[in-house]
């Protein structure tokens, strides 16, 4: 007979579809199988602030041991976490951050380095000299304002660089196509378009090529997810000339949440390392990455042929009592 689950983590996602969110949900799912005993508790708000404050909610009136988020929009997801915190649940925050430092502990990469790595970059691949459109994520949304600084900084010393225009793109794909057509006039005169993730540079790829501007304008992204749909793919095949490496942390947050019920010792700020991948270095992380999960797939393969002899067993013990009690 199984155990009761002995721990029960919530975990609120502000946007669950995109294939940044599932991936990080995969990574997820492999670290619990470890924890064979604890559940998870999943909520998407599918983009709205306003719904994740209510599904927290929801579930710290369930009852949880452990709350792991990642929050829409800053300051509306603050006092609702705040409120968990000071209640004594552990919270882990990935990814987005809130306005304050009421939370346990932080999982995700630094937003402003890559802001600033991805500024550097593009100083000098445009040698010092050119027009930027910048595709900004949500509003309110930590990455989007720490990788706009971020930016900005890494782009400083090129004086010749100009930001020609900023504009919204909500992290979505419609959206960062729907305003970057404002701005016709501008991409005339625009050498590279930054995107603060792959998903609205692929909405700019679009948008130049309705408008016949893929020769010269370049595109760099952000997150260089690996798989169908990623950027490493797009880099490969040339839809965008580089992205930054944004790891979604989905495995270290849940260890992070076993040390901290486990009452082990562990780390406030956990800060994921981050790299720029263009055509110099996109076979190698594919090859990485094609490694890595065929040997997933053999765990995986291990772990069905291991629930298959454990039925088996419970099986013959089962006959095995029917025996003896005869
Ligand atoms: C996915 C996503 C990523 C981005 C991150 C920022 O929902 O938009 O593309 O890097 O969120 O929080």
């Amino acid at each position: 007979k199984k155990k009761d689950p002995e721990y029960v983590i919530a975990f609120s996602q502000c946007v669950g579809s995109d294939l940044w969110r599932r991936t990080m949900l995969e990574e997820m799912k492999m670290e619990l199988s470890l924890h064979p005993d604890a559940k998870l508790i999943y909520r998407d708000a599918n983009n709205s602030s306003e719904r994740q404050v209510k599904q927290v909610k929801e579930m710290l009136d369930q009852g949880i041991d452990l709350l792991i988020i990642s929050p829409n929009e800053a300051n509306p997801l603050t006092p609702i976490v705040e409120q968990a915190y000071n209640k004594g649940i552990p919270v882990v925050i990935i990814d987005r951050k809130i306005s304050s430092s009421s939370y346990t502990a932080y999982v995700g990469a630094d937003n402003y380095q890559i802001g600033k790595m991805a500024g550097e970059y593009v100083g000098s691949l445009l040698a010092g000299k050119g027009n930027i459109i910048e595709i900004m994520g949500l509003p309110g949304s930590s990455p989007a304002i720490e990788r706009q600084k971020g930016f900005s900084k890494g782009l400083e010393r090129f004086k010749g660089i100009k930001i020609s225009a900023q504009i919204y793109g909500d992290w979505l794909k419609p959206n960062s196509e729907k305003q970057l057509l404002k701005f016709k006039e501008a991409l005339t005169y625009t050498d590279l378009i930054f995107a603060h993730n792959d998903q609205m540079a692929s909405g700019a790829k679009e948008v130049l090529q309705q408008l016949g501007l893929t020769k010269r304008i370049k595109i760099i992204g952000i997150d260089a997810l690996p798989g169908a749909g990623g950027g490493l793919q797009m880099i490969d095949s040339k839809v965008i000339n580089a992205s930054m490496l944004y790891p979604t942390g989905g495995k270290e947050a849940i260890s992070t949440a076993f040390k901290i019920l486990g009452k082990a010792s562990f780390d406030k700020e956990n800060i994921l390392p981050s790299l720029v991948i263009d055509s110099s270095n996109v076979q190698l992380m594919k090859m990485q990455w094609n490694k890595f999960s065929s040997q997933q797939q053999d765990i995986e393969r291990q772990q069905t042929l291991l629930e298959e002899q454990r039925s088996l067993f419970d099986n013959q013990q089962f006959i095995l009592n029917i025996i003896v009690i005869a």
